[in-house]
């Protein structure tokens, strides 16, 4: 099993009854994910919370749909929760590119994505996202990204995508809070040195639009100008 240096977050939400309140305060998320999420704790264990928070994959959903996405990038699948979210926003035709390194976790989400109906728009690439992206077409804009793998590949992972994203096209970004880390100067492992040093990078970038959301474990969002 591939590591990608993911800790337990913590709520940003003042307690967990309200983090719990926001979970259940949207649409019905539907018997396959539940099926899908009962199985990532089945073969993830602890590793389960690698998946992306319901109120999450519901934010995923609506702005891909309302963006009419036609091309999906995701970085990091693991077992599928983000990638069946944006499968369901995409309209018929739209197409969803999944990069993982993982034969095991990608197992889960390839019959969440056959359960769903979804598969037919999801092409999975196994190998690591430089090499994934590195090869994308740029006659082919990107849409929207959702980077969400190994935290010391996130600059990279950016700038490969920020220049096959089409003008008004979003990337997100999982993680960027990293449980408060990023400002506790205390701390200087290399997963939070690596988001640190991606939220300043972003900052400095004129070619985008950002803003960092506090939903989550933290999600910055860039729209390409
Ligand atoms: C936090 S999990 C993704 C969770 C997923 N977005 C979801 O909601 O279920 C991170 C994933 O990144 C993958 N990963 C780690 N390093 C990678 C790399 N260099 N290239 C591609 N994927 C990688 C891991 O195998 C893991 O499945």
């Amino acid at each position: 099993m591939p590591a990608c240096g993911y800790r337990r977050f913590m709520p940003i939400l003042h307690s967990q009854e309200l983090s719990n309140y926001v979970e259940v305060n949207g649409s019905p998320s539907g018997p396959d994910v539940a099926a899908l999420l009962a199985r990532t704790a089945d073969v993830a264990g602890r590793l389960a919370v690698m998946s992306v928070s319901e109120h999450q994959a519901r934010y995923l959903e609506i702005l891909t749909r309302a963006m009419g996405v036609e091309l999906a990038v995701e970085v990091g699948t693991f077992t599928g929760r983000s990638s069946l979210a944006i499968a369901k926003g995409l309209p018929s035709g739209g197409r969803l590119i999944c990069c993982d390194v993982s034969e095991e976790w990608t197992a889960v989400a390839r019959d969440a994505w056959q359960a769903a109906g979804v598969d037919s728009q999801i092409e999975l690439r196994i190998a690591p996202a430089i090499e994934t992206l590195s090869a994308l077409p740029s006659g082919e804009p990107i849409d929207l990204a959702f980077i969400d793998a190994d935290k010391t590949g996130y600059l990279s992972y950016y700038e490969l995508i920020v220049p096959k994203l089409r003008v008004g096209g979003v990337i997100l970004v999982d993680n960027v809070l990293w449980s408060g880390r990023v400002i506790d100067e205390s701390v200087d492992d290399p997963d939070t040195v690596a988001l640190r040093e991606f939220n300043a990078h972003v900052l400095r970038d004129h070619r985008t639009f950002s803003t960092l959301l506090p939903i989550g474990d933290g999600v910055s969002m860039h729209q390409r100008l």
